[in-house]
């Protein structure tokens, strides 16, 4: 589960990758191989073997100093990325500006395996990113920082880069807290022009006090924290989607367990997992742009989802025309952030059932997401009778927006959407 290091050995590919030049159709054939930064004055701070439990500590530390990380994930190694809390945990960390990559799906030595059997372990991080996030890793670190051609030519057919490091904290390799932080000291007192750092989300010590001993030390000193896309001056994601409906199929039954391969009961996946699209502009967008939806009582309080995460909460807020209040009538889907839609929590039907949000493809939305306006400003729940309501008909700040049974002339169900 820990990485190894095999520096040496890593810094004499790098001579030979850095040392020519590489065209476009190189790149192609044969992924870069990053060792180092590239621009200065930036440190880019890495973190693999998660998702794991200090994932959002670690993400907040850093969204505190103005800093961004780069995690990468495995998909079945120290917990399965599929736990509802990792795939939350993920989610926030993307939405905060991090930069997610790929560490295989099992941690396993990717030099030691078939192309077939690396294809497989590089899909299935593909769709996991596909799914929890709706993007497209651009980046793989291999775990130990094992390689060889076989896991360059799947890697760039598959339009990835390797990713590996040029300082590594120890942290998961024996190294105490103390040596580890001697070893971020001695990075500052280089002076180095830049650095790429190998650490572990995994490691409990890293995030409660390496982390914050390096953000202090790497600021003090005068470096800009950055992904590693960035100080190398790349797009970190080779696309940008919308995320998916988790469903049953979301799991590690069935794919291969920490350190294993694909291959006997475990079908290999070769090809390209489904990637939902943002859904293009239409080409005649509807009057509108985007809308506040206001309650009759109030033209100074608006529907607002404080939080863009699935589940997160719809209440009623002062109006400040912030993006959390911002909401766009597509057909029948009200769109907030562009890919998170107005939804009747787990399909209810019960009266006082509280909305949320849900990530969405407007296209092709699930039934507890489509709401049409009557004439009586009511916003019905498609085929339902079932009415958004203002609860307890308060505009109290944070008050939290129900569906209920429709009923004519009740004003707590009367919306202005201007
Ligand atoms: C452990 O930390 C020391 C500095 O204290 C550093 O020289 C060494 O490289 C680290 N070990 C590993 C495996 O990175
Ligand atoms: C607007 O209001 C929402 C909800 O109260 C709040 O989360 C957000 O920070 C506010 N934005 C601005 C720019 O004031
Ligand atoms: C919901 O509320 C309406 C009217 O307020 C009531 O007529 C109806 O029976 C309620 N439905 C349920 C399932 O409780």
């Amino acid at each position: 589960m820990s990485s190894s290091v095999l520096l040496f050995t890593l810094l004499t590919s790098f001579a030979v990758v850095f040392g020519h030049p590489h065209t476009h159709l190189e790149f192609r054939a044969t992924p870069q191989v990053y060792g180092h930064c590239l621009n200065s004055n930036e440190i880019a701070l890495t973190f693999d073997d998660g998702p794991f439990q200090y994932l959002r500590s670690i993400s907040d530390q850093f969204t505190a100093a103005g800093a961004k990380a780069t995690f990468f994930f495995n998909g079945n190694n120290w917990d399965c990325i599929y736990n509802p809390d990792r795939i939350s945990d993920i989610q926030y960390a993307y939405a905060a500006g991090h930069m997610l990559a790929s560490h295989s799906w099992s941690h396993p030595d990717l030099s030691t395996l078939s192309r077939t059997e690396i294809h497989d372990s590089l899909y299935r991080m593909e769709e996991a990113f596909s799914r929890i996030v709706g993007i497209k890793p651009a980046f793989l670190r291999p775990p130990y920082g094992n390689y060889n051609e076989d896991v360059r030519s799947v890697a760039a057919a598959r339009g990835q880069s390797l990713a590996l490091w040029d300082w590594d904290t120890g942290d998961a390799d024996g190294n105490t807290t103390a040596q580890s932080k001697a070893l971020l000291d001695d990075i500052a007192n280089a002076k180095v022009k830049n650095a790429n750092v190998l650490s572990h989300e995994v490691k409990e010590n890293t995030a409660t006090e390496l982390v914050p001993y390096a953000l202090d030390l790497f600021k003090r000193k005068g470096y800009k924290l950055v992904t590693i896309a960035q100080c190398l001056g790349v797009e970190p994601y080779n696309a940008i989607g919308v995320r998916q409906q988790p469903s049953s199929t979301w799991t590690c039954n069935g794919a291969p367990a920490p350190g294993a391969a694909c291959g006997g009961s475990i079908p290999c996946q070769t090809g390209t997992p489904v990637f939902s699209s943002a859904p293009s502009t239409p080409s005649n967008p509807p009057s509108d742009g985007a809308r506040l939806i206001k309650p009759k009582a109030s033209s100074s309080t608006c529907l607002t989802a404080p939080t863009n995460a699935n589940g997160g909460a719809v209440v009623v807020s002062p109006c400040n025309g912030s993006a959390s209040q911002s909401w766009k009538q597509i057909g029948q889907v009200f769109v907030v952030y562009g890919n998170m839609c107005l939804d009747v929590t787990k399909g209810s039907t019960a009266n006082g059932t509280k909305m949320q949000i849900w990530s969405c493809n407007p296209v092709s939305p699930n039934a507890n997401k489509l709401f049409t306006v009557t004439s009586s400003k009511q916003i019905q729940w498609v085929g339902q009778g079932k009415c958004l309501d203002l609860t307890d008909g308060s505009l109290k700040s944070g008050n939290k927006i129900q569906t209920w049974s429709c009923v004519n002339g009740n004003n707590n169900q009367a919306w202005n959407i201007v």
